[in-house]
């Protein structure tokens, strides 16, 4: 007897990095010491605050119960103030804000609640590889758009237009964007919710990297009447180190979040109150703490530099995020070439740009998320190899 899983997954492959660990796994477990600089994943800690309110509450017998759908009010209280500080908007704490395990659950969420089967949805190319898998689980039609160099990653607005867009229900973006680094402005942010409101498309902006390497958090609900086309996605795991811990949040109208509402509320349950509570502490930080975490940001990306400068590849000086996005040299075949080469001459790790898409096919990424020696080492080997 054979149980076939659904024709859903069938489109959607294993997620590119759990079958690069596994090989890089492997390779460990023959004894090969590999320097993995692929993956976003924050290696400080979060603020002391967070760590010992986390560890304060958890003590606490009465705080380990069900929580509610929409999180503890103190939750959403401390992101609307820290959207209000930050991002200078207002967002109502009652009906706009809902706490989420991460940003990358509400992609599945926002694409349950608005797409039906066959709704096409525009991604970008090069992007974050979820939105493509989520679109492909929810059995919507992908479209891509590329996103280009020359228009320094920004949507080519004229190319959009010339598309059939009357079954486009949702057009996923990412700025400040990964993988390229390229930032968000005001400008952009006006085009995309004109583009939004002229075509009808619900335009949903994925904000996680908005404090990393960025003196300038952009909102999307800056743009005047926004928030009747838009959707916001935030999260700690990077601007406060705490991707392990899974908090998030999604900004919308409140008719849109009673939607993905309907739908996260029969998916999970609230989040551990210690969490949230804990949450709340980091939302209140200064600005000294950014400031704190863009400093080793900024050490670690004079080091990625030369690692770029040592394999010849080109890049922004300006880029925002936790990756450093490069483009590889006329003389190598493909990203895909070059990563392996790294991996097994230097025994280093380096993403190829070609998983974020075809677009990407020439780029390298290396993330900001590994120590100052272990970027040296990463120098030494690529140099000796
Ligand atoms: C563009 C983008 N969106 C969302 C996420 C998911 O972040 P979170 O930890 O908030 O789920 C990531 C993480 O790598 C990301 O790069």
């Amino acid at each position: 007897m054979t149980i076939k899983p659904a024709n859903r997954i069938s489109e959607v492959k294993e997620y590119y990095f759990s079958k690069k660990l596994r090989e890089i796994d492997e390779m460990r477990q023959q004894g090969i010491d590999i320097i993995n600089l692929g993956i976003g994943n924050p290696d400080r800690s979060p603020s002391d605050a967070v760590l010992e309110e986390l560890t304060f509450s958890a003590a606490n017998k009465g705080n380990h119960g069900y929580q509610s759908y929409v999180g503890i009010p103190e939750l959403r209280n401390a992101f609307s103030e820290w959207y209000k500080k930050y991002f200078q908007i207002e967002l109502n704490p009652a009906n706009e804000i809902l706490p989420l395990m991460g940003s990358k659950e509400g992609i599945m969420h926002i694409s349950m609640a608005f797409l039906n089967k066959g709704d096409q949805v525009l991604v970008p190319n090069p992007g974050y590889p979820t939105y493509a898998s989520v679109s492909n689980l929810v059995e919507a039609d992908m479209v891509t758009y590329d996103l280009k160099e020359d228009l320094n990653w920004q949507p080519d607005f004229e190319e959009l237009e010339k598309l059939d867009l009357s079954k486009v229900k949702l057009m996923w973006v990412n700025y400040p964007n990964m993988p390229t680094g390229a930032n968000a402005t005001l400008e952009l942010f006006e085009k995309l919710v004109a583009f939004g409101k002229k075509h009808e498309i619900l335009i949903c902006n994925d904000n996680p990297y908005s404090f990393i390497l960025n003196d300038n958090p952009l909102s999307i609900f800056r743009v005047d009447g926004a928030k009747d086309i838009a959707i916001e996605l935030n999260s700690l795991s990077k601007s406060h180190n705490m991707a392990g811990w899974r908090v998030g949040m999604v900004g919308a109208n409140p008719t849109f979040t009673q939607y993905i509402l309907r739908v996260k509320s029969n998916m999970d349950s609230g989040m551990f109150k210690p969490l949230q509570l804990a949450a709340v502490k980091a939302l209140a930080l200064e600005k000294d703490w950014y400031e704190e975490v863009n400093k080793e940001y900024l050490e670690r990306r004079e080091l990625v530099w030369e690692i770029m400068d040592t394999l010849k590849c080109k890049y922004d000086k300006n880029q925002s995020g936790m990756f450093i996005w490069a483009k590889i040299p006329d003389s190598i075949d493909s990203a895909i070439d070059l990563s392996d080469k790294i991996l097994n001459k230097a025994h280093v790790f380096i993403t190829p740009g070609t998983i974020f898409g075809k677009q990407g096919d020439r780029y390298i990424r290396i993330s900001l998320c590994s120590k100052q020696e272990v970027l040296k080492e990463s120098i030494n080997r690529i140099n000796n190899a």
